[in-house]
């Protein structure tokens, strides 16, 4: 109904800008005013927490995608090998799984069938299941043996926004909180990462404050065949997810790369217009961030439109960007949760103005509860 929409046209519209406030609540009481991670919900002992030495996450869709962002975080912070698989792809290959593993399902609804029966798959195997789960006392967390609760708010709208929002948030918290009971970082580096997810909510609101141009955006594109997203690190997974909402919603094909990967293939397919988003990397001691901007330069030299995200103030990148869509400043491994924001504005805008309903895409379901 409409006052459930709070004014707004489409559940995904309002679930959008509302994830500045679902991030706030999904960290709310989860760290000390010292930045000392709390995660009672774990029911684990340390002695056990400290006796994992593998750590797998399960998962479909968008959720996945989160997953495959939590990877790098939690394996840079807790040095323990962290794999990610889609939830249908596991119990089907005989998984090195045992009671040292701990085995992360993501799900928003807590019902997608493929993802339950991962968790089922685990807890035979007597690997220790925590789920990720957006709502209480669905069934995921209730065949897990512990789950931590996003607090997104209900998220109707079937393609994922905030729920995805506050599935990157549980993730970083599970990872600082086993990087501060195994002693893989220092108290002071974890609280600086906690004081920087503390600043997200605001962080996130100036992207979305910011929009306009990426609406503008949609209006241009709207009937553009094909696009392209690329990442490297945490942003080929955002790749990944700006590549589905556009095929959820708008019902283009779309395609997410790893921006490495770009010479090994993809770049056949760069011809003249076709646009392609590219997501930079913060400037930092590494060179991701010089070896994407060499990707943009090869891809625009082919006669690629190139819509990248970046920093605000990153001069090396702009002079290749028809369109830059600034983001805060923000430590690469958070980034996702500020560029995935333009991209699910994009999907939504560009769906929106081919008639599409984007509360309710074709052929799909917010919940598969089949296998
Ligand atoms: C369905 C939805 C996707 C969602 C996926 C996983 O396919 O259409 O938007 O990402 O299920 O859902 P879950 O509830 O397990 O996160």
């Amino acid at each position: 109904t409409a006052a459930q929409k709070d004014g707004y046209d489409w559940f995904m519209r309002k679930e959008i800008y509302e994830q500045p406030d679902a991030v706030a609540n999904t960290l709310l009481g989860r760290h000390s005013k010292e930045g000392k991670l709390v995660l009672d919900e774990l029911r684990m002992s340390e002695d056990d927490l400290r006796k994992i030495d593998k750590i797998i996450i399960v998962a479909c869709g968008t959720a996945f995608y989160a997953g495959l962002v939590a990877k790098y975080a939690i394996e840079h912070w807790t040095r323990l090998p962290c794999e990610v698989e889609l939830a249908h792809e596991f119990r089907y290959r005989d998984p090195i799984v045992g009671p040292t593993t701990l085995v992360v399902c993501i799900s928003q609804s807590g019902e997608t069938a493929d993802s339950l029966m991962a968790v089922r798959h685990a807890r035979e195997q007597k690997a220790r299941v925590l789920a990720i789960c957006n709502t209480n006392g669905s069934t995921i967390p209730r065949e897990s043996d512990a789950v931590i609760y996003t607090h997104a708010g209900p998220e109707i709208g079937v393609a994922s926004t905030k729920g995805f929002m506050t599935q990157l948030v549980a993730c970083y918290v599970l990872g600082l909180y086993l990087a501060q009971v195994r002693g893989t970082k220092f108290d002071d580096e974890i609280a600086a990462t906690v004081a920087e997810l503390e600043a997200m909510p605001a962080a996130i609101q100036s992207v979305l404050d910011g929009i306009e141009p990426v609406i503008k955006l949609a209006e241009e594109f709207a009937d553009e065949p094909s696009v392209l997203f690329l990442g490297r690190h945490v942003g080929y997974p955002v790749a990944l997810e700006g590549a589905l909402k556009l095929k959820e919603l708008a019902y283009i094909h779309a395609e997410g790369f790893a921006a490495g990967e770009l010479k090994h293939g993809p770049i056949a397919l760069i011809d003249d217009q076709l646009p392609v988003f590219v997501v930079v990397p913060p400037r930092g001691r590494d060179q991701l961030h010089d070896k994407v901007v060499s990707n943009i330069q090869e891809i625009r030299a082919r006669g690629a439109r190139t819509i990248v995200l970046a920093e605000a103030d990153d001069q090396a990148v702009e002079p290749y960007a028809d369109l830059m869509i600034k983001l805060p400043k923000v430590s690469t491994l958070l980034q996702p949760m500020l560029a995935v924001v333009p991209l699910q504005v994009f999907a939504c805008e560009l769906a929106t103005r081919k008639g599409h309903d984007v509360d309710q895409p074709r052929n799909l379901a917010k919940s598969v509860t089949v296998e």
